[in-house]
């Protein structure tokens, strides 16, 4: 009997996500025949500016119905600030659906591939090779600094006060710490480095460390090593051959999972996914990068990012054969050696589609 297909909600958004989506399914669709991975997609037009303009808000009501069924979330971007602000149009999609489906890990892959380079040398001057930065980074999605308890006193006067409280439970913290270490565990390395701040921020950091050390007592097999997040960025710059898993709070994760991609060459290829772990709620996977006003609507944004999410997708949802086929096609097509089209951002001149077709074409004729 055939298992019954993976049911992947597909919403493209805004701008480039409209553009680099369909070549996401274009991958997925190779990789699916290729494998016999059966998938289901379901395409939804909301999370976009378009719809908001239609509806006056950025979901249906009855979105968590909706999406809520599905194994997967496939996302591309939101975003149009010319129409709807951007607090607007993030805050009432993509942050409704990491609070409400409770994905608390948010994990960026920081790999330097082949035939990309890292805007960063070593310290002797030369450059970095492809598979020598490769790091993961692990942010807490739920709680920490973004918290919506505080408020605003005596607004417009000299009195003025504002205060936002950083929330860490017990259970936010050790769950995400949890999956980082188990991360770290299937990895050679096994080595994990926690961002900390415990010098400043002196009371909910503390803890953090305190949580890390107790949950450490369960990982003996993981070496492990932490560092305040200014020093960390420092390092991140200076040597980010050293790390391996990497885990932060909200905050700290939000900047370092920024800045560990921009070491690693281009925005246009850095993926992203937003976790719930226990697969109690759909897993929402998206490129780190946004919707591009500035280049959308002309055909030529990387699709590779995209793709790549695409890849971490099939791997969380057990099909670990079709990621590591999609990585293959994807260092394929990026290597200069293969004559593979390459889009603008990596100096070339190919479309999208021609891009999304190389990479699909790889995929399809895996031996
Ligand atoms: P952005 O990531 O959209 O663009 C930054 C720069 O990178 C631009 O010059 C763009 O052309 C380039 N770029 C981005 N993706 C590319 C690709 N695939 N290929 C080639 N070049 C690429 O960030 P920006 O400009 O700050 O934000 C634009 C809109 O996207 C805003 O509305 C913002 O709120 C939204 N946004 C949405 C995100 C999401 O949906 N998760 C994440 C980041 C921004
Ligand atoms: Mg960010």
């Amino acid at each position: 009997v055939d298992s019954p297909p993976l049911r992947i909600a597909v919403m493209a958004g805004d701008g480039i996500g409209q553009e680099v989506v369909p070549e996401g399914l274009r991958v997925l669709d190779a990789v699916s025949r290729r494998l016999g991975i059966a998938l289901q997609f379901d395409h939804f037009d909301f999370a976009s500016c378009t719809y908001y303009e239609r509806h006056g808000q950025m979901l249906p009501d009855d979105w968590k119905e909706r999406l809520g069924g599905h194994d997967a979330l496939f996302f591309g971007a939101v975003g149009w600030p010319k129409t709807v602000p951007d607090h607007v149009s993030l805050w009432g999609s993509l942050l409704q659906f990491r609070r409400a489906f409770d994905q608390y890990v948010n994990l960026r892959p920081a790999r330097l591939m082949p035939g990309v380079r890292s805007p960063l040398v070593k310290r002797d001057g030369s450059p970095y090779a492809a598979g020598e930065i490769d790091m993961l980074i692990v942010r807490e999605n739920t709680e920490g600094e973004y918290s919506s308890i505080g408020g605003r006193m005596f607004a417009g006067t000299e009195r003025e006060i504002v205060m936002q409280e950083t929330v860490m439970s017990r259970l936010g913290v050790d769950r995400v710490l949890r999956y980082a270490f188990e991360l770290a565990r299937r990895r050679p390395r096994r080595h994990l480095t926690s961002a900390t701040k415990s010098n400043g921020i002196a009371i909910t950091m503390p803890f953090w460390d305190e949580r890390v050390e107790a949950i450490a007592a369960e990982f003996p097999d993981v070496t492990r090593d932490q560092f305040h997040i200014d020093i960390l960025t420092a390092h991140f710059v200076q040597r980010p051959q050293a790390f391996d898993v990497v885990v932060a709070s909200n905050l700290f994760g939000d900047i370092l999972s920024d800045l560990g991609p921009a070491c690693c060459g281009t925005i246009g290829i850095a993926p992203s996914a937003n976790l719930n772990p226990e697969r109690k709620f759909p897993s929402l996977f998206e490129p780190v990068h946004g919707s591009a006003p500035d280049i959308a609507g002309k055909g030529i944004a990387n699709p590779i990012a995209q793709i790549w999410s695409a890849a971490l997708m099939l791997d969380f949802l057990g099909r670990r054969d079709g990621h590591d086929a999609i990585l293959r096609g994807i260092e394929t097509v990026l290597d200069p050696a293969s004559g593979a089209p390459r889009t603008p951002d990596l100096g070339g001149k190919a479309t999208t589609a021609d891009v999304g077709r190389a990479v699909a074409e790889c995929v399809g004729s895996l031996a």
